[in-house]
């Protein structure tokens, strides 16, 4: 198939490859998108036309659309997600898997024709600054146009990519269709999917495939399948072999800078599951009390991060953009993130108002009340009295906006900086409503690993299926690890040892957990921009400033070491916060046996002595 590459993509394979994939998925056109505003603009002028847009009120939120997807679309699909590694325990435990050769030929008929009556968008994007030594690039087939527009809010897309690639440059391809041909004369739909569904990849080959569904990680192919279970794959086999490199790595991370009122900055990352509060975290405002203390945006869900020459971890965002939970957010979990709101979003699955604007759970919190009346994200009237009779939520749980970094008024000077950043710190936080104290510093990397390794949290609605249940979830990659788990604790263990025996300073590393709950069954600690005071004690530990309190589990903060001004928060509630209930741990330990025994397989014996130590010192 003739797919008219324009002049300016040099790089015969992967003209070859579109030209393959064309003549399989059939397509009615093949487009080449050049990441213009011309473009975007009329790819959403297009898809108001087809229905899937709704264009909002141009005076209350300019250049901005709602999609509401298919009521069966709404969030990624963990059980659909496949890891086709040759080796079954290369792809390990926690992952689903196929042999790579029955998956293509479980593919290749679905493939086959998918297209038809559609036209297959090319979208080149790079993840992480063009061309940096940090970044990578990928081409996305596509034939939703709502993924091209979305891409080029997620990444940096556009003809650039094909200068980056040149003529014999690498780049990650991946396949995407909704699963929904058409048949000649056939009317589309306004979100077109198809009931199966496969997330699908193939790590020795860095492929993805992905099958059916049009939302979020399923779809935008830059995010969760290329950043994170792909690209975790590349930063551990770029550690393989005998150069000593200690390879690199991809990790579920916001990036922060804080700056202090002496204006020296840190650095620092942070992992917690999907919907656990990375998007505010990242975009904190420092509350009273810490005058002169500033929060910047580097990333709010991926980091990759690579030793220096210097020997400490740079970390980029490999995202240009947010997707974001939109429910909950509001001007006092996120102001930041309500500013970046203002223009240029889109909006997928919250309500739409009567006067042409968005609503979602969690804004009533800033005008005092509900609104009268709402289209809800389903396209149903929704009133607070049918939300009271029926429980009907105005928005999914899992809706989202998609919004370029460049909206954000916290957004870091550093934050496309080639280089990245220098990481100062990480931090792994769960949802746990007991057990897990409000904030531990491990003794030692080793132990630090050990706490991102047990990590549990309690599921949300970014996933399908059942929400609130506790599950381990090891450094917030069980959605997302590209390999075997087991081996990816083992490549942090071996770059820890890498660095410091090259003499590097590693960063120190915390465990939070912000969802505490009182017996009335509510959140202790106030969250949001109070996390702050939690953020000052971790740079006071990191210049020798505070000395915290050994427990069982790392070292914690006394209450005299955290800033309380402008906050009132007892003895007593940070006794709540901060407690270790021996006996509840005793079970947690049982829990992380049990992920030991899951995982046992290539599980690395730090982990397992730094259970018996820990064991030890809860029984002395
Ligand atoms: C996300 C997720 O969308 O983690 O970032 O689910
Ligand atoms: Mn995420």
């Amino acid at each position: 198939m003739n797919v008219n590459a324009p002049a300016y993509v040099k790089n015969p394979k992967l003209v070859a490859w579109v030209a393959e994939m064309a003549a399989l998925c059939k397509p009615d056109t093949v487009y080449w998108c050049d990441g213009s505003q011309e473009e975007y603009d009329r790819l959403c002028q297009q898809l108001v036309d087809a229905g899937t847009f709704t264009k909002l009120n141009a005076a209350k939120r300019p250049n901005s659309f709602l999609a509401c997807s298919d009521p069966s679309d709404v969030a990624r699909v963990e059980d659909r997600t496949y890891i086709c590694s040759e080796k079954k325990e290369n792809a390990g435990p926690t992952n689903n898997w196929m042999a790579p050769a029955e998956m293509r030929a479980t593919l290749n008929p679905l493939f086959d024709g998918c297209m038809k009556g559609r036209t297959m968008y090319v979208v080149p994007f790079s993840m992480g600054p063009m061309g940096s030594h940090i970044a990578h690039v990928g081409i996305e087939l596509s034939d939703s146009a709502y993924v091209a527009v979305n891409q080029r809010i997620m990444t940096r897309m556009g003809k650039a990519v094909f200068d980056v690639i040149g003529t014999d440059g690498a780049f990650v391809p991946c396949v995407h269709t909704v699963g929904a041909p058409l048949a000649a004369g056939q009317a589309d739909v306004k979100w077109p999917c198809s009931k199966t569904k496969y997330i699908v990849h193939f790590p020795e080959t860095r492929e993805i495939w992905s099958y059916g569904s049009g939302y979020g990680g399923n779809a935008l192919l830059g995010k969760k399948c290329f950043a994170l279970r792909i690209a975790s794959n590349m930063g551990r086999a770029a550690s393989e072999g005998p150069s000593g490199n200690p390879g690199w790595l991809a990790e579920h991370m916001l990036i922060l800078g804080v700056t202090n009122p002496q204006g020296k900055k840190y650095h620092v990352a942070a992992a917690f599951p999907s919907a656990c509060g990375k998007t505010n975290f990242s975009m904190l405002v420092p509350p009273e009390g810490f005058d002169g203390w500033k929060v910047t945006t580097i990333g709010d869900d991926i980091a990759w991060i690579k030793p220096n020459a210097d020997g400490k971890l740079y970390a980029i965002n490999p995202e240009a953009g947010y997707f974001g939970v939109a429910p909950g957010t509001n001007f006092h979990t996120n102001p930041n993130c309500m500013a970046s709101l203002d223009k240029d979003v889109i909006f997928t699955n919250v309500a739409l108002t009567d006067d042409g604007d968005v609503w979602w759970e969690g804004m009533e919190k800033d005008t005092g009340k509900l609104p009268d009346h709402l289209i809800d994200w389903q396209g149903k009237d929704w009133t607070p009295a049918i939300a009271k009779e029926t429980g009907a939520k105005a928005a999914h749980p899992n809706a989202r906006f998609t919004v370029a970094a460049t909206n954000n008024p916290a957004l870091d000077s550093q934050w496309d900086d080639a280089n990245g950043v220098a990481i100062d710190a990480f931090i792994f936080g769960g949802r746990r409503s007991t057990t897990v104290p409000l904030v531990t510093e491990a003794r030692s990397w080793t132990e630090g690993v050990y706490m991102a390794a047990t990590m549990g949290s309690e599921t949300t609605a970014a996933a399908a299926g059942q929400q609130g249940v506790v599950r381990r979830d090891p450094f917030a990659m069980l959605p997302f690890m590209g390999y075997n788990m087991s081996d990816y604790f083992q490549h942090w263990l071996d770059m820890g040892d890498k660095l410091a025996t090259a003499g590097a300073k590693l960063p120190s590393i915390y465990c939070v957990n912000w969802f505490r709950k009182g017996e009335d069954g509510k959140f202790v600690w106030p969250g949001y921009g109070e996390n702050m005071r939690v953020l000052k004690w971790m740079i006071d530990r990191i210049e020798g400033q505070a000395q915290g309190a050994e427990n069982v589990f790392g070292v914690s903060p006394t209450y005299d070491e955290i800033n309380w001004t402008g906050l009132n928060f007892t003895a007593d509630q940070f006794k709540t916060v901060t407690s270790i209930d021996k006996a509840a741990w005793v079970d947690e330990l049982k829990l992380h046996e049990e992920l030991f025994t899951q995982l046992a397989y290539h599980l690395p014996v730090e982990m397992t002595a730094t259970k018996v130590a820990l064991a030890a010192r809860l029984e002395a």
